[in-house]
């Protein structure tokens, strides 16, 4: 999403027609095209939210690293951290993503797999696609693998959903059907034929120019329609099934089927924090029960089988935005024309001035129970959550890493009080995220420097023991305006950090930093002015999840290969493809890192895609590009199955591109051949047989 794009970029991709009046047309920064702007972060770099940290940017202590780094290049240093794998960890490898039968095999593989080297298992030597150009309106995949679509925006979700029908969208209907702009996505057993699975995936935000007849503005959508908007975020529980191993997951009506949307579904809300005056409503009196999740955007799954869904840009869905509390300045609270006040006036803020206080947490959501209550958990902290993801540490405390995505905004880290079993049973809810201790890094530039790390960082408490650590403010203060916490404690400002993961073979954890060019002065010998491609960072911890301290190093600085600036662990141009603006990561069973991408239409000119990236050994560093998403579209919510050989992606906002209107569009993704307008949704990329 967001707020950190350079205003010399264009989108890379436009179309033909009437041009929409959105604000940030022409002013657009780095890899967004205005539509993405207005939409999906209701143009947020038209304000300016940075953090107040006075701590070191992290570019600039980045770009040092960079330069030491490169006299290293050549030397074939990386070395595998080999930090081994506990038993709950090695679960977690073949659970996390699992897809049926084969978890055993699948954790059985990371165990004995020897790092995250060339792609191995089913995805070895594959061959990697492209680049290709922005325009292209299709999925690509490697020779000797077919795609094929599992559900798409409209699709029924519940048993009784109808079947879509654009000139008969209404709230009833959307609240039932798949929603828009997929983002995370995860794939969770059911049952132990290896036949069936639950695939949840998130709804991120929506595009009204590409979805609704009619649309001229943001002041022509009826309230019918924007309440049909408010129905297709927030979440879906899908069943699929197939006919075996290596055979096409298709999607099947099921008691499981549930749309957790904006509107309609309730949530509790957990921690320290609820119950608090900070976040009490006329219709929430006790601040306890929240209506509605929105801008859902990365997530995680539990080793107990519940999914973690971030909300992010949750700013800019409200009316009259001039909170009374100034702590709420800094999340860059703006009115982006949604006009969901007009349907339900608790997003008029002069209304319910606390309302905005109840969106921006980490959300938990148990799909293996229909008819259970999903979660908001004030623990883990409210900022512009991209996702969260947990592992659980050798003495069974759960760890959840975390970034919240603006530039100049922080990582974090959630450390749970309660441990989890051994072998938690899947599908069981449990409150260990309901408390724990939060924590946020703070990064450093020492040590040796021919040594084989970058840096040096810590994690710096803002609660312990249901305590705040911040001078000043409470822990209700601390949970509810995390950003003003961190910043007090000095954190690290970073380039917009997306999703984070731990890397369940080798323990260690990579975090996206997708761009910032909002930066405008260098930092010392700093070769790269602004961060338009973005880079990953790599985290050892000391010991294990719960340490407080750690080294860090930056295997990748993303961009074309053929620009200086850009670093691939000292490999040479002719060997890394093409990366830019890196958003979510994910492991597969050998180790593997997938990257999927945000912006390479705006930065590169070449579509959106999901690379493999090598991480250790002699290859560290190397990038292979294993798809590509349509014109328009974001990679997201990657699930890579290097045991039989399948990748899942949804395929978010295809057609996206400035011009493009309903009468005009310029992606008929997924191709079905029947309905006019695109339709975000999920994909799978299978290897023939
Ligand atoms: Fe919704 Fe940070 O991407
Ligand atoms: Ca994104
Ligand atoms: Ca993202």
């Amino acid at each position: 999403m967001t707020t950190n794009c350079s205003p010399e970029t264009s989108s890379a991709a436009t179309a033909r027609g009437p041009r929409l009046a959105l604000p940030m047309l022409g002013h657009t920064r780095g890899s967004r095209s205005a539509q993405t702007c207005h939409f999906r972060c209701g143009d947020a770099c038209l304000t300016e939210n940075p953090s107040t940290s006075s701590a070191p940017a992290f570019e600039q202590l980045a770009q040092r690293a960079i330069a030491r780094r490169s006299l290293l290049a050549g030397l074939g240093a990386a070395v595998v951290a080999g930090a081994a794998l506990s038993p709950d960890e090695a679960r977690a490898a073949g659970s996390g993503r699992g897809q049926g039968k084969g978890r055993g095999t699948r954790a059985d593989a990371a165990v004995s797999a020897p790092g995250a080297l060339a792609p191995a298992g089913a995805l070895a030597g594959f061959a990697p696609v492209g680049p290709v150009a922005a325009d292209v309106d299709d999925v690509v995949v490697p020779d000797g693998w077919d795609w094929h679509s599992i559900i798409a925006w409209g699709d029924p979700v519940e048993r009784d959903a109808p079947a879509f029908d654009l000139d008969a969208q209404t709230p009833e209907a959307q609240a039932k059907q798949f929603g828009y702009n997929c983002d995370y996505l995860t794939v969770l057993p059911l049952g132990g034929s290896g036949k069936r699975a639950l695939l949840v995936a998130n709804h991120e935000y929506t595009n009204e120019n590409i979805m609704y007849p009619g649309y001229v503005d943001d002041e022509s959508l009826t309230v019918e329609q924007r309440m049909t908007s408010m129905a297709a975020h927030g979440m879906s529980v899908v069943e699929v099934r197939r006919d075996g191993p290596g055979s096409p997951w298709r999607a099947v009506p099921s008691r499981y089927g549930r749309r957790i949307t904006a509107s309609t579904t309730e949530f509790a809300l957990t921690g320290p924090a609820a119950g608090s005056d900070l976040v009490r409503t006329s219709r929430d009196p006790e601040g306890t029960t929240v209506v509605g999740t929105l801008n859902n955007c990365a997530g995680g799954t539990t080793p107990w089988g519940t999914v973690l869904s971030g909300e992010e840009n949750f700013q800019g869905y409200f009316r009259n935005t001039a909170t009374p509390d100034e702590r709420n300045a800094v999340y860059g609270i703006s009115d982006t024309g949604r006009g969901w006040d007009l349907g339900d006036e608790r997003f008029d803020l002069t209304k319910e001035p606390n309302e905005v206080n109840r969106f921006g947490w980490i959300v938990e959501l148990n799909p293996y129970d229909p008819f259970s209550t999903p979660r908001k958990h004030t623990a883990m902290g409210r900022f512009r959550h991209e996702g969260a993801t947990a592992s659980v540490a050798p003495d069974g405390r759960v760890v959840c890493y975390m970034g919240d995505d603006t530039g100049g905004q922080h990582m974090y880290k959630f450390v749970s009080r309660d441990r989890v079993a051994r072998n938690p049973r899947q599908g069981r809810d449990n409150d260990v995220l309901e408390h724990g201790d939060l924590y946020v890094a703070r990064f450093a530039v020492e040590g040796d420097p021919t040594s084989d790390y970058d840096g040096t960082g810590e994690w710096v408490p803002l609660t312990r023991g249901g305590r705040s650590m911040v001078p000043g403010m409470t822990l209700e203060e601390v949970l509810v305006f995390t950003r003003v916490a961190a910043a007090a404690v000095g954190a690290t400002p970073m380039d917009r950090p997306e999703d984070v993961e731990r890397n369940p073979v080798t323990g260690k954890v990579y975090m996206a930093c997708t761009n910032n060019s909002g930066r405008r002065e260098p930092g010392a010998g700093n070769p790269r002015v602004r961060n338009r491609y973005g880079h990953i960072v790599e985290i050892t911890e000391a010991e294990d999840q719960t340490s407080t301290t750690f080294t860090w190093a930056l295997p990748v600085v993303c961009g074309d290969p053929s620009d200086p600036s850009t670093y691939f662990s000292g490999l040479p141009a002719s060997e890394v493809m093409p990366i830019a603006c890196p958003d979510n990561v994910a492991f597969d069973a050998h180790g593997g890192l997938w990257v999927s991408t945000d912006g390479q239409p705006g930065s590169l000119d070449l579509a959106d895609a999901l690379h493999h990236v090598a991480t250790d050994g002699p290859e560290r560093g190397k990038v292979r590009t294993f798809l590509t998403v349509p014109v328009g579209a974001e990679t997201c919510g990657p699930v890579v199955d290097s045991v039989e050989g399948s990748v899942m992606v949804c395929v978010q906002h295809p057609g996206e591109v400035d011009g493009a209107s309903i009468e005009n569009q310029v992606s008929r993704f997924p191709y079905d051949g029947e309905v006019r307008v695109p339709r975000p949704g999920v994909v799978q990329a299978i290897k023939r047989r």
